[in-house]
């Protein structure tokens, strides 16, 4: 297991690499979930840009970093538009390419009264991210502090990914998201980072993560098995890392959330930021619990997330 110094190599703003999904999601606010053979009338439906990749990498560029994006998109109405959203976000997309006959991937998303979200992923264009793509962005990787990677795309890719980042010394923070039963532990254990949510950490290890006991349980079984770090989102309770010094629960703020969809990846994108300025695990936790605690405050996925200057700005 070679792990790599997350550190920036030069130049006043972080530079990040994303390799992963792009969405559309179709969110529809819900009173309640129908019964199987049930209608029921649901009070609003928003349509946006999702897709964890994406988010994460919109979230990273809203903090300041600059961010190369790698990913396929659909041949459809969707992928051009997709493209534009990640530029308007000053996104680098020269490796984000269209998948030749294939539909963008969608996201239906329920958000309940209590602003928790159920979502469904047709994953689409982004299965159609292969290696051979990787290997074309190559330049891009190499040129980064740090590559952020999710697991909306083919698990191929993502350990071959892995595996070229490994040989270049570049740090990797893996969002094992939507957690995959699949995943082979042995191929990602090089990453500087994995990042799961209490779920995800349930599924990766088959142990339980209802407690915070639980939780240190399941994580520390993730760093006896050769992980270097374990970072678990744990939604409104914060965050919690888990690494060969110790460990360690940084509370997140209280506030009124209206919908948590994309909160995970707001925390991502601002804590990679925030570890590459700060080198600094616990300011970096801090910062990413108060970012995405900010997200769940407005409506929707990308378009909930901050800029900088209202992060900065913002007081709770
Ligand atoms: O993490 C939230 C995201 O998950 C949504 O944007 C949706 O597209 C799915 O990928």
């Amino acid at each position: 297991m070679i792990s790599a110094d997350a550190s920036r190599k030069t130049g006043s703003r972080p530079k990040i690499a994303i390799v992963g999904s792009t969405m559309v999601d179709l969110i529809t606010y819900i009173s309640r979930m129908p019964q199987e053979g049930e209608t029921i009338e649901a009070p609003r439906f928003e349509m946006g840009f999702g897709g964890k990749g994406a988010n994460q990498a919109v979230a990273a560029a809203m903090m300041g970093a600059e961010v190369s994006f790698i990913a396929r998109i659909g041949d459809d109405l969707f992928g051009p538009a997709t493209r534009q959203n990640l530029e308007s976000y000053g996104i680098d997309t020269s490796h984000v390419d269209i998948a030749p006959g294939v539909s963008s991937g969608v996201a239906p998303i329920f958000v309940d009264p209590a602003s928790l979200n159920s979502i469904l992923i047709i994953k689409g264009a982004n299965a159609c991210l292969l290696p051979s793509d990787i290997d074309r962005a190559a330049d891009a990787i190499h040129a980064s502090d740090l590559v952020i990677m999710q697991l909306e795309i083919g698990l191929d890719t993502v350990y071959y990914t892995i595996d070229l980042c490994r040989e270049a010394g570049i740090p990797v923070i893996l969002n094992p998201a939507p957690v995959n039963p699949y995943l082979n532990l042995e191929k990602i254990d090089s990453v500087f980072l994995i990042a799961p949510n209490e779920t995800e950490l349930k599924t990766l290890t088959g142990m339980p993560t209802e407690s915070l006991h639980e939780v240190k349980a399941a994580a520390k079984s993730l760093t006896a098995m050769g992980f270097l770090r374990v970072l678990v989102t744990l939604g409104d309770k914060g965050s919690f890392l888990v690494s060969g010094e110790g460990e360690v629960l940084v509370p997140a703020p209280k506030v009124k959330s209206a919908d948590t969809t994309g909160a995970g990846d707001a925390f991502i994108g601002c804590f990679a930021v925030l570890y590459l300025e700060t080198q600094d695990f616990l300011k970096a936790m801090e910062g990413a619990n108060r970012y995405a605690a900010l997200s769940t405050m407005r409506n929707g996925t990308q378009k909930s997330f901050p800029d900088r200057k209202s992060f900065e700005a913002a007081i709770f």
